[in-house]
């Protein structure tokens, strides 16, 4: 998919860069990002709003892959930026990423979080609860300023993949609940505030979603609302955010709609609701995080070490694992995956792939066809750009890999490769009080 094809010395080659040259050139375990591929999505996403002549923010939820590079891309592709952190608030501001088209999200934002985000101005922050509606009220009416927010909404639909729950309430810790009334007391809050400027409401109903049957009842519920909070409070709202989850192909049998079938589907019906009401059109916001940068990115590993046991399986093991990518172990998450430096080469049996991690749950694909493999065979895994990454970290003090965009034949490095010394950076010396001579 994307740039990715197999050259003539048989190696996979991904942006016009063969792979083979990345393993030797930046070591393995590497994230390998093509980016004609983000372009490609943000660009279907955009042009599909486009089309319909639609107001909108397609904002990249960047909670799915995150550094001063990617935020750069996405600003230049056009894209606001979801962040869910101080962290990323951080990076977003270090890359340039103008403050105004920043969304801020997360059910515990700190006082420290709220007060950067107020300074800097970004362009809302999207209010979880009751606390921070408290707390906002209290930074902003410090400070003398009016503060622009979306009120985040918990429409009591869930999808994930093909299945979708409606529930009348829902059990989760993010946003107000429609169905008790929070979200109509905090909405009310909001309104009656000096320093609040409510843009609009925001809904997420799940991630990795296949169908448009999900949207269409968030939608529908969220205007139930706002029809009534229309009557009771005149609420007109400017925008309606209806979040991210576009779903990607991981393995065969996924089979996700293409950005803009999502899109006109939110369009048409949010349109079928602005009419019914008969209110001034909102602007349309959406979040994708994994179907911009999700199959853009491929993870190259070099194989190590092998074990057969007759009958049972034959593992592999590779120089990463759950330390570079936690959904399988997390989530049971699948991947497909080929030899990239024999990537023609037929498969003749399956394999269980094995991370490096002391955990024997650091398994990343339980049977992955391949061809046998020997020690020194590099191995690409498909579709880690989102949540890769984001959710590496450091058990068994494995260093995080480097990340590398490319495209037109180019490489550029986007994230250096952890090292040692980076692992100790932070750590300091116990000071021994008094010592013990046995
Ligand atoms: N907006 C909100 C409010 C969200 O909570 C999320 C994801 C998104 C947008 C982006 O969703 P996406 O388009 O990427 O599906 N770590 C998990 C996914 C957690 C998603 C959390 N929220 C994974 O690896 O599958």
């Amino acid at each position: 998919h994307g740039t990715m094809r197999v050259n003539g010395d048989g190696h996979l080659e991904i942006g016009g860069v063969d792979t083979v040259n990345l393993a030797t050139n930046y070591q393995t375990p590497l994230f390998v990002y093509d980016v004609a591929l983000i372009k490609e999505r943000a660009d279907a996403f955009k042009t599909a709003f486009e089309e319909a002549g639609v107001a909108h923010q397609v904002a990249y939820a960047s909670k799915a892959f995150s550094c001063v590079a990617m935020y750069q891309l996405a600003q230049n592709l056009g894209l606001s930026i979801d962040v869910v952190s101080g962290g990323e608030l951080h990076t977003a501001l270090k890359a340039g990423v103008a403050p105004e088209k920043i969304h801020f999200h997360g059910n515990n934002k700190s006082k420290e979080e709220l007060n950067m985000a107020v300074s800097e101005k970004i362009g809302c922050v999207v209010v979880d609860n009751f606390y921070e509606l408290d707390l906002l009220e209290e930074i902003a009416s410090a400070r003398q300023i009016t503060v622009p927010v979306l009120l985040r909404l918990t429409p009591g639909v869930e999808a994930h993949t093909h299945e979708f729950i409606t529930t009348g309430q829902e059990d989760s810790k993010f946003g107000f609940d429609l169905a008790n009334g929070q979200a109509t007391i905090g909405l009310k809050q909001a309104l009656d505030s000096d320093h609040l400027h409510v843009l609009g409401v925001h809904s997420h109903i799940g991630s990795q979603i296949f169908e448009t049957e999900g949207f269409v009842l968030a939608i529908e519920k969220v205007f139930n609302y706002v029809e009534q909070w229309n009557e009771a409070f005149n609420f007109k709202p400017l925008v309606l955010n209806f979040g991210g989850g576009f779903g990607i192909r991981y393995v065969e049998g996924d089979k996700p709609l293409q950005p803009k079938t999502y899109v006109n589907e939110i369009i048409k019906e949010t349109k079928k609701h602005v009419a019914r009401l008969k209110i001034d059109e909102p602007e349309i916001w959406i979040e994708p995080g994994r179907s911009l940068v999700g199959d853009a990115g491929t993870t190259l590993y070099t194989i190590g070490s092998t074990k057969d046991i007759p009958n049972v399986r034959r593992y592999l093991s590779v120089d990463g694992g759950m330390s570079d990518n936690l959904r399988p172990a997390l989530y049971d998450a699948k991947y497909e995956g080929i030899l990239a430096n024999r990537a023609t080469d037929i498969a003749t049996d399956e394999f269980a792939v094995a991370g490096k991690c002391c955990e024997s749950g650091d398994m990343l694909v339980w049977d992955l066809p391949l061809p046998e493999v020997k020690h020194g065979d590099l191995l690409a895994m498909f579709c880690t750009g989102a949540y890769g990454y984001s959710m590496a970290n450091n058990y068994n003090r494995i260093p995080r890999p480097a990340v590398v965009f490319v495209e037109n034949g180019e490489t550029q490095l986007v994230i250096k490769r952890e090292t040692y010394d980076d692992l100790t950076r932070l750590d300091l010396p116990y000071k021994m009080k008094e010592t013990v001579s046995f």
